[in-house]
């Protein structure tokens, strides 16, 4: 299975130049223990973190890099926090395209290896992520670098790559055609933005209207906190978060992530970094669902709401789960401190 199967609502590429990993068509599956523990009797989350490379990001990458296969580039500039440049250079590998990438300074240790098993060129960046203004720095001297010719620069977000984009709306497609019953609220993480506008986006082009909130930790509030407080635009920051994927000081997607999301009932919610990796443990430990802390970001968010009274109990919720535990060994580290794995003979076992 792969995103191609909505070819007709994407950017059309021949065939021959389709690039796939098998990414997409990933599980719904219902909560068995956080919802019922919290009342709440249709808790779902999308476990994106099944993707080839381990996050939703491969929809981007099966949309960009099949692109750029169809005009014939041969060189991919990218900037990432990490799981799009895991996402980018896996798909060029496939492709036959050289990836340079450069990334967030804080970018974990096992997604900077995902990226060098791939074959891709990468670097790190000081401030990259946590100070708007290198960040604007670096991205205007990549766009550079992305208009050579046989170039072309890909940042998953719609600002810069609007028709790689248009592969993360399938997840909200596959979201209109999984959920059986009502689909009242979707809860996305959120760095830039693109990912909940694609959302948003693609629900609309479904007949499903679900409320799509947009969930930050409070160390990167460039989005939540204005579309929560009526703002129209979102504003850069000095990002503190710790949440990998989420550290995205400037804006990038967001004014329209508020100008998409307020219509849809949606909200913004905002979560502290402990808030987040109490929701990843409580996910592995009581679900079985093994995320980096980015993919807790929604569930965290999620209860939020339900303890303001901002969902019903009776509503379903939907929560993207957007990046694998394999992303972020510190993380894991962290959440395993009390737990110990003693090395014993073979005669203790008893
Ligand atoms: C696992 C994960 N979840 C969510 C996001 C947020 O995506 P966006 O920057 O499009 O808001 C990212 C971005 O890197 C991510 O890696």
């Amino acid at each position: 299975m792969s995103i191609w199967r909505w070819s007709d609502q994407l950017e059309p590429v021949p065939d021959a130049a389709r690039i796939t990993l098998g990414e997409g068509n990933t599980p719904l599956i219902r909560s068995r223990v956080i919802g019922p523990a919290a009342s709440l009797r249709n808790l779902f989350f999308k476990l994106e973190s099944g993707n080839p490379t381990g996050s939703y990001k491969d929809r981007f990458a099966a949309a960009a890099i099949s692109l750029m296969v169809a005009r014939r580039q041969t060189d991919c500039i990218a900037s990432s926090s990490g799981n799009t440049g895991a996402a980018l250079a896996a798909y060029c590998a496939a492709a036959g395209i050289r990836c340079r990438i450069a990334i967030v300074e804080t970018a974990p240790a096992a997604k900077l290896q995902q990226m060098m098993a791939y074959g891709a060129e990468i670097f790190r960046v000081k401030g990259f992520g946590t100070d708007a203004a290198i960040t604007a720095q670096a991205i205007a001297a990549l766009e550079t670098l992305g208009q050579q010719p046989g170039h072309a620069l890909q940042i998953s977000a719609f600002k810069y790559s609007p028709l790689g984009m248009g592969g993360v709306e399938t997840l909200a497609y596959e979201l209109a055609e999984q959920c059986e019953g009502e689909l009242d609220h979707v809860f996305c993480p959120a760095g830039g933005g693109g990912l909940t506008l694609a959302v948003v986006r693609g629900f609309a082009k479904t007949k499903r209207s679900p409320a799509v909130h947009c969930v930050q930790p409070e160390g990167n509030d460039t989005i939540a906190g204005a579309l929560r407080g009526g703002d129209d635009l979102g504003r850069d920051v000095a990002c503190t978060t710790a949440v990998s994927g989420l550290q995205v000081a400037s804006v990038i997607d967001g004014h329209e992530v508020i100008r998409a999301c307020r219509p849809t009932g949606g909200t913004g919610h905002l979560v502290t970094d402990e808030a987040v990796w109490a929701a990843q443990e409580r996910l592995a430990r009581e679900e079985g669902v093994f995320c980096e802390p980015a993919g807790a970001v929604a569930l965290a968010g999620a209860l939020n709401a339900l303890a303001k009274r901002e969902v019903d109990r009776e509503d379903t919720l939907i929560c993207l789960v957007t990046g694998s535990g394999f992303k972020d060994a510190g993380s894991v580290e962290k959440m395993n401190s009390n737990t110990v794995c003693p090395l014993i003979s073979v005669e203790e076992i008893e």
